[in-house]
């Protein structure tokens, strides 16, 4: 993937070694000596927390304690003692955009960036394994953290989650990759159970844990609260043992999320390492009496408590009390990060002179509403930063215009259910007044947050209400809209221009007036799609809980999954974002290699101004045995070009990301056959489309009597030698096909008996 960085990034690590690490964690041999020295109340005592963010330390054996934080986007760390929800207030530290805003830039080195700032942060205070990346998918546009989740599709989650885990555990530092799994909402978060098949469990809810686990092996794995088809996440051996560590390979910890343990003995047996924060004496007086009682093998108590030590090892090396960081240069990194993740939603011609956006300094301005003055930087919950500084849109804008082109209406109260009529009136007089207004509308704290979905997607009324006066006073109207979960933009898209800003952080208000002005070009993407109604969403149906289940009846079909299957109109699609210039795409190119294929085309910049294009390669089975989504996001090609250059992009897609999973064999299956390459500047403008034939897997299926007769029949040595012998049984040369197609459903064991055959021999004189 091929991108610029951006200015101001974080500091290096001041000449000091790279950590030696001799394993994923590393330190493995000395924890596991050290824990050969522990009694088994010492290793019950590791395996719970001492404190709401501190694990347990053993200051004899030379084992400190870790500190774990929230995360993800900045660090939230207490200072002193933590209030018993770790609700209050935290040190002073820089807010990152929020993950809904970082997943916009479809830029994984960019978010390692941020993860290297964070690192870096983490070094200084003292802390030793960050809680996050959040990487649940989004499922419903009402997900009440989906301004903590990156996206709705599993290939983006996966890279930017990656991404920040490699920028973070570069310095030495463990992240909590969270919240594992199927945690797709917040109403009843601690005892829903998310029941889901098989293949979306995998293809979609599963994924980007897989990735990031394969490639990153993240130190920790958080648990999450809820069930999945009915067993606890923090109980679940499917989900901690065999997927996680069997499968995955996984060699870090599982920490639980925060009171997530129900059952402390039935998580230790499921693989479940750490329960957190400390649940005093209770968690390991159950593990001590498991053990005991030999209801838990004492060699899986050593596993934990190792993973614990081992952590601790490793922190206590990157522990480095004279450390600081620089706040100005990780603010500035900040504002280049957001420039990268506002989305312009639309910026239509609106005169001769051309689009609305950008400015120019020295047209006059009317900025209203509140959002202006009173930024909303972030969400609500423990991933709540406490920002050292806060950007303020209409100052930065005040800054980069000539003097007294800017005039300030702030047009609503934030959290108001009804219009203020003065603030109305001053809105659209000044409106009026300008040649161009820009209305700051969005969602309060109040509207989204941890804990709690949200009942439905509108802006606030009186918001809306503003937008429409203020369109009539003057057409030349533009909407910044700051949110972290989509809302409805119906009302509103009748603005010649639209940019969602979503939540972008500290640094935010500077970015979005870089990006009005031109001083940067507009480059976010949407990592959602932005449907017509909330109707249509897939999950419409099936969120909340019925009975404190909740079945995700829409299966793999998540995202623009299902309103490209359904072609269902959307408002603006997944991967749609406009720029102020304009790029051509072409000569696709498309080779298999060995590990997948490799797409190459040419990207020009056939505009007036240097912008940046995103390259979207997306692939879909031509054919597929199975139902499959028309198109699925499988590489990111990053292009910044100077008007009238072209380049040539590179983008790898692995074989692994062209596999569906295949429940007759529980793995991971590339079907053979034609499949579609797209390259599209979002899912629904596709620029170049080509076919390729790709070698499916094979697949060595033994027969059995539960075979059918069309399984055995297609088989590449049964299959002849079964039809033969049906011939011969009834005395005919060859089948009648339309009997074949009538009977070959009917499984062997069923029909033998019919023939006075055995289907055990009939199948071993076949093999
Ligand atoms: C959240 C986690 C968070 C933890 C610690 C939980 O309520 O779900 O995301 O890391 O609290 O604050």
């Amino acid at each position: 993937m091929s991108s610029t960085a951006p200015s101001g990034g974080p500091d290096e690590r001041d000449g000091r070694a790279p950590i030696a690490l001799d394993g994923p964690i590393g330190h493995r041999r000395r924890a596991q000596e050290i824990v050969a020295g522990c009694t088994v109340a010492e290793k019950a005592s590791l395996t719970s927390g001492a404190s709401f963010w501190h694990t347990v330390g053993l200051p004899d054996a030379g084992v400190e304690s870790v500190m774990m934080t929230d995360g993800p986007h900045g660090i939230r760390k207490q200072s002193g003692d933590a209030d018993a929800l770790g609700l209050n207030d935290s040190v002073a530290a820089v807010c990152f955009p929020p993950a809904v805003a970082m997943a916009s830039s479809f830029d994984p080195d960019l978010v390692e960036l941020v993860g290297d700032a964070i690192g870096t942060e983490c070094v200084a205070e003292g802390v030793g394994v960050i809680l996050g990346p959040g990487i649940n998918i989004k499922r419903s546009p009402l997900g009440g953290r989906n301004f903590e989740y990156l996206s709705e599709d599993p290939f983006l989650t996966g890279r930017i989650g990656a991404a920040l885990v490699r920028g973070v555990q570069r310095h030495g530092i463990g992240t909590s990759v969270k919240h594992f799994a199927v945690n797709n909402q917040e109403h009843e978060r601690l005892r829903v159970s998310a029941d889901v098949d098989d293949r979306p469990l995998h293809e979609i809810y599963l994924r980007a844990f897989e990735h990031i686990v394969r490639t990153e092996q993240p130190w920790t794995v958080m648990a999450a609260y809820n069930k999945i088809n009915g067993v606890y996440a923090t109980q679940n051996a499917w989900l901690l043992t065999e997927t996680l560590r069997d499968r995955w390979d996984f060699d870090g910890l599982v920490v639980s999320d925060w009171m997530a343990v129900d059952d402390r003995v039935a998580a230790l047996a499921a693989g479940l390492d750490l329960e957190m924060p400390s649940s005093g004496d209770i968690g390991p007086g159950a593990v001590r009496d498991a053990v005991a009682d030999g209801r838990v093998p004492a060699e899986l108590l050593d596993e934990s408590a190792t993973r614990v030590v081992e952590l601790a090892l490793a922190s206590a090396q990157a522990a480095d009390p004279d450390a600081s960081y620089d706040r100005d240069a990780h603010h500035r990194l900040a504002r280049d990060v957001a420039r990268r993740c506002a989305v312009l939603l639309r910026n239509d011609e609106v005169d001769a002179a051309g689009a609305l956006l950008p400015l120019s300094p020295s047209t006059s301005v009317a900025v209203i509403g509140e959002f202006a003055r009173t930024p909303r930087i972030q969400g609500g919950g423990s991933s709540r930063i406490n920002p050292f500084r806060v950007d303020v849109a209409l100052d930065e804008m005040a800054e980069i215009a000539d003097a007294d082109t800017i005039e300030f209406a702030p047009g609503f109260l934030i959290g108001a259910t009804e219009p203020d009529p003065r603030l109305v009136d001053e809105a659209v007089a000044a409106a009026r007044r300008a040649d161009v207004a820009v209305v700051f509308v969005g969602l309060g704290d109040d509207d989204e947050s941890e804990g709690f979905d949200r009942t439905d997607w509108a802006l606030p009324a009186p918001q809306i209400d503003l937008v429409v006066r203020v369109l009539e006073a003057n057409p030349r109207t533009v909407v910044v809209v700051s949110n972290g979960g989509v809302v409805d933009l119906a009302e509103v898209d009748t603005a010649p221009a639209i940019l969602e800003a979503w939540l972008l952080g500290q640094a935010g208000g500077g970015a979005i007036a870089d990006i009005l002005y031109g001083l940067a070009d507009p480059s976010g993407r949407l990592a959602e799609t932005i449907p017509m109604r909330l109707e249509d969403s897939p999950a419409f149906l099936d969120f909340g809980d019925e009975h404190l289940h909740v079945r995700y009846g829409e299966g793999v079909f998540v995202g623009y999954r299902w309103y490209d299957a359904r072609r269902l109109t959307v408002r603006y699609p997944f991967g749609h974002g406009l720029s102020y210039t304009t790029f051509e795409f072409a000569d696709l190119r498309v080779d298999t290699t060995d590990d997948g294929v490799r797409v190459e085309m040419t990207v020009r910049n056939t505009g007036d101004r240097p912008g940046r294009a995103v390259a979207q390669v997306y692939i879909g089975h031509v054919s597929s045995a199975v139902a499959r989504a028309p198109r699925e996001l499988a590489g990111i090609g990053i292009a910044d070009l100077e008007p009238a250059e072209s380049r040539r992009i590179a983008v790898d897609v692995p074989r692994s990301e062209l596999a569906y999973w295949d429940r007759s064999v529980d793995d991971w299956v590339v079907e053979g056959g034609d499949h579609r390459v797209e390259v599209g500047a979002s899912s629904r403008d596709i620029r170049l489309t080509t076919t390729v034939r790709i070698a499916g897997d094979a697949r060595d299926q033994p027969l059995n009597p539960s075979s059918t007769l069309g399984e055995i029949l297609d088989h590449p040595t049964a299959g002849p030698r079964l039809r033969a012998r049906i011939a011969a049984t009834m005395g005919v040369d060859d089948l009648d096909p339309t009997m074949l197609m009538m009977v070959s459903s009917f499984p062997l064991g069923r029909v033998a008996p019919m023939l006075g055959l055995d289907a055990d021999s009939v199948l071993a004189e076949l093999a």
